[in-house]
């Protein structure tokens, strides 16, 4: 990415977990462990094994039902709570009408943490951008009260970006996005790396392809790319482990889920190797333009209806 990017994030190896610095100086494990449609009754084993496994950052979200078993697996991991980095997000059903705090709020009770390492605005709301901007002010009170280490968004397009930038006083650390091998979001990685902003991986092995299939060209399964088996091949490596690789390579966070226990193994046994830049641009190379998840630019409370219970 630009150098722009690699002047403003250090990246060190620690203890085998490479970590990234953000724009206000916290180091953060590049990869961590997610835990999207991870059911509550699944999530306690599988952050436990992950925690017993080397990640050190777990990315959860008020939407996702599961942050108070996120808790309990940090708790019973035996690792202490501040060796661990717990990210959150807020639901768009929180950012209006003062509830923001709320959510936040509700957030620390179900996680049972007294801080969030990272917190985002978990989608942008564009056609209703004061409501965005509004949460993310209730982010900035929280980053310096202490109740939040660093702050970000998801989703965000560059326009998004620009859009928050002009309101709002403390630049994202994260950005967290789509990111594959068949979509590199690559507009997205330049305006952030331009912002000082960590981009941020979701779906960072495909899983949008296998979970939510699309007869739409680049819409299969990128673990059985050539491109992909061939280097995992020459590599003695599995194709989920060069593409976390690949993120890994290029500067950004990546943050791949499962629930199977040999997976989640699979995942973080990423440190002893790394691709060549000409692998790395041929991977690059599949990126299709097309996204797997919904369009940023039409993500509302009324596309999404679904509200956080923040009883
Ligand atoms: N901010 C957002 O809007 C947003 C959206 C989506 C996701 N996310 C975050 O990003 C995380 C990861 O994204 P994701 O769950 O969409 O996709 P992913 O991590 O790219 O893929 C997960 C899928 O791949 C499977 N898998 C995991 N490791 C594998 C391996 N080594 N070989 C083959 N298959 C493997 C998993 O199956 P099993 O679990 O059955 O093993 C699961 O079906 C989420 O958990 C969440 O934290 C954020």
């Amino acid at each position: 990415m630009a150098s722009q990017f690699d002047e403003r994030h250090m990246i060190m190896a620690t203890t085998g977990q490479t970590r990234v610095t953000l724009n206000n100086g916290l180091a953060i494990p590049a990869l961590g462990f997610g835990v999207f449609q991870t059911t509550p009754e699944d999530t306690v084993a599988a952050v436990t094994v992950a925690i017993g496994d080397g990640y050190r950052l777990i990315d959860t979200a008020a939407s996702y039902g599961n942050e108070r078993e996120v808790g309990e697996g940090i708790r019973s991991s035996g690792v202490d709570r501040d060796q661990i980095f717990v990210e959150s997000k807020l639901w768009i059903s929180d950012y209006a009408d003062g509830k923001a705090e709320v959510g936040f709020d509700a957030s620390l009770r179900r996680l049972g943490v007294d801080y969030v390492d990272v917190y985002l605005l978990h989608q942008p709301t564009p056609a209703d951008f004061d409501d965005t901007i509004a949460a993310y002010r209730l982010l900035e009170r929280k980053l310096a009260d202490g109740e939040v280490r660093a702050i970000g968004v998801s989703n965000f397009s560059p326009d998004h970006l620009t859009r928050l930038l002009d309101k709002v006083d403390v630049v994202p650390a994260v950005n967290q996005v789509e990111l594959h091998p068949y979509f590199t979001n690559a507009t997205v990685q330049h305006a952030d790396a331009t912002l000082g902003i960590l981009t941020q991986a979701w779906s960072p092995i495909g899983g949008i392809h296998r979970y939510r299939p699309t007869d739409a060209p680049g819409g299969g399964n990128v673990l059985e790319n050539p491109v992909i088996t061939g280097l995992a091949a020459k590599y003695g490596k599995t194709p989920a482990q060069v593409v976390l690789r690949w993120h890994l390579d290029q500067g950004r966070s990546a943050l791949p889920k499962s629930v199977t226990p040999s997976r989640i193994t699979e995942n973080v046994d990423v440190f002893d190797f790394t691709l060549l830049p000409e692998e790395l641009a041929a991977i690059d190379a599949l990126d299709t333009g097309l996204r797997g998840g919904p369009d940023p630019e039409l993500l509302n409370t009324r596309s999404f209806p679904k509200a956080v219970d923040n009883s």
